[in-house]
């Protein structure tokens, strides 16, 4: 009779396993080597609850590639369960309601308490939470290889960019590339908003970037941003248009390129080399920018799905990217900070160290600011007509400082 019992009870425990088990198809664009990493991180847990992970990967830095995929699997009626989506693009697509409410996790699991404000609000649509976050970039990051800079006389990392070029000048004399770029319009574009940051400060790249106010782009601090911008581009090699980020890390890695102006996935990219920080590498904030944090919150949606499988899936999904153990492990990996507050910080380096300090410092003093980038600041269509125009000017030197600002004023007052 008890083990007629004890069997039924396993037949039950099976079979609600099996109904549970789900196919989670997830699209990504994490496809470098510290990003591969990160995202593997991702397939474990899911694969640890018993669902099967099945790999969306859309290669492209900045994901603009993966957001094109993403359409036109959405538009044809059969999304992937999850995606990498964030920032107002959230917003977009939770007003086509094709996303799921996460609602039920999130308040099991407390997120409104575990969550910075600033982040939850990115989640939530119409007060429901409709995204999951995994982490906290920061973007104003300026990385560099200390062989090259002792080789060069460079005695520390620059702080203003004055300090800057005359580094940058000592490194081309010696021989290197001074500042390892790739051409790709968001990439140019991480690099112009660090620059409109540490030219004009928290408050001015706010007011000009953010908001778009005309009288904050229409000003000598915005020219003073495009023309440092434009001196930027003189210490890069010709072989820069259209490469990809990571090749320009490797740059950096390898020695043969002194700094690169990227956010902190770089990090995850000299870790996964096997890279020392504070000995192969070196992290500053960008110059001028010590005291601001441009974030970049990576998150994923879940679409609407039918099957209840799937649905729990989604659940199991949601609930393992907000726990602590995956919060620590993906981003010691991935470069970034974990975005659930109180974590320890005791296993990360000094880099992820004094991004975590610097997150909790800026936003109190206002110097925490979304990049806009990485998609967290303003809507997706003026996002890609602003960084359009910006490596325009990038890319052709017969558009004046002048014309930049004007171009810049045009797209701000064409917003919707
Ligand atoms: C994403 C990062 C990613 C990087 C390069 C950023 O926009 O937030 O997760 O590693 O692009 O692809």
């Amino acid at each position: 009779m008890r083990l007629h019992r004890i069997l039924l009870a396993c037949g039950m425990a099976l079979s609600v396993n099996l109904a549970l088990a789900a196919e989670v198809e997830v699209l990504h664009y994490w496809t470098s080597g510290g990003e591969a990493k990160s995202a593997a991180e991702l397939k474990k847990i899911i694969s640890g609850k018993g669902h099967t992970w099945k790999d969306f990967a859309v290669a492209g830095g900045g994901g603009d590639n993966a957001m094109t995929v993403l359409k036109s699997r959405v538009v044809s009626g059969n999304p992937p369960a999850a995606a990498q989506i964030k920032g107002p693009a959230i917003q977009e697509w939770a007003q086509e309601g094709v996303l799921a409410n996460l609602d039920e996790v999130a308040k099991a699991e407390k997120w409104d308490t575990l969550l910075p404000g600033v982040v939850a609000n990115v989640m939530k649509y119409k007060g429901a939470y409709v995204a999951a976050p995994v982490n906290v970039h920061r973007v104003n990051w300026v990385w560099a290889n200390p062989e090259v800079l002792k080789k060069a006389g460079v005695a520390a990392m620059p702080t203003s960019y004055d300090e800057f070029f005359a580094a940058a000048d000592k490194i081309k004399k010696a021989g290197f590339i001074a500042v390892a770029h790739g051409g790709q319009n968001w990439q140019d574009f991480t690099t112009f908003e660090s620059v409109v940051l540490g030219v004009g400060g928290a408050k001015f790249y706010q007011d000009a970037l953010v908001k778009l106010d005309p009288k904050a782009i229409d000003s000598a601090t915005m020219k003073k941003s495009f023309e440092t911008f434009r001196k930027i581009k003189g210490y890069t090699d010709s072989a820069a248009p259209g490469r990809d980020w990571n090749l320009a890390t490797a740059m950096v890695m390898q020695g043969k390129a002194g700094f690169q102006f990227m956010g902190d996935w770089a990090k995850g990219e000299f870790i996964a080399a096997g890279k020392k920080p504070g000995k192969d590498f070196l992290c500053a904030a960008a110059p001028g920018t010590a005291n601001a944090f441009t974030f970049n919150v990576d998150s994923f949606a879940m679409f609407k799905l039918k099957d209840a499988g799937a649905q729990q899936a989604q659940a199991a999904l949601a609930a393992a990217i907000m726990s602590p153990d995956f919060q620590e492990v993906f981003n010691l990996n991935k470069g970034s900070i974990p975005v659930r507050l109180n974590m320890s910080m005791a296993k990360f380096d000094d880099c992820a160290k004094l991004s975590s300090k610097d997150f909790v410092a800026t936003a109190k003093n206002g110097g925490l600011v979304p990049s806009v980038a990485h998609g967290m600041a303003i809507a997706p269509a003026t996002e890609g007509a602003i960084k359009d125009l910006v490596s325009q000017f990038w890319n052709d030197d017969k558009i004046s400082v002048d014309d930049g600002v004007k171009r810049l004023l045009a797209a701000a007052r064409a917003k919707p």
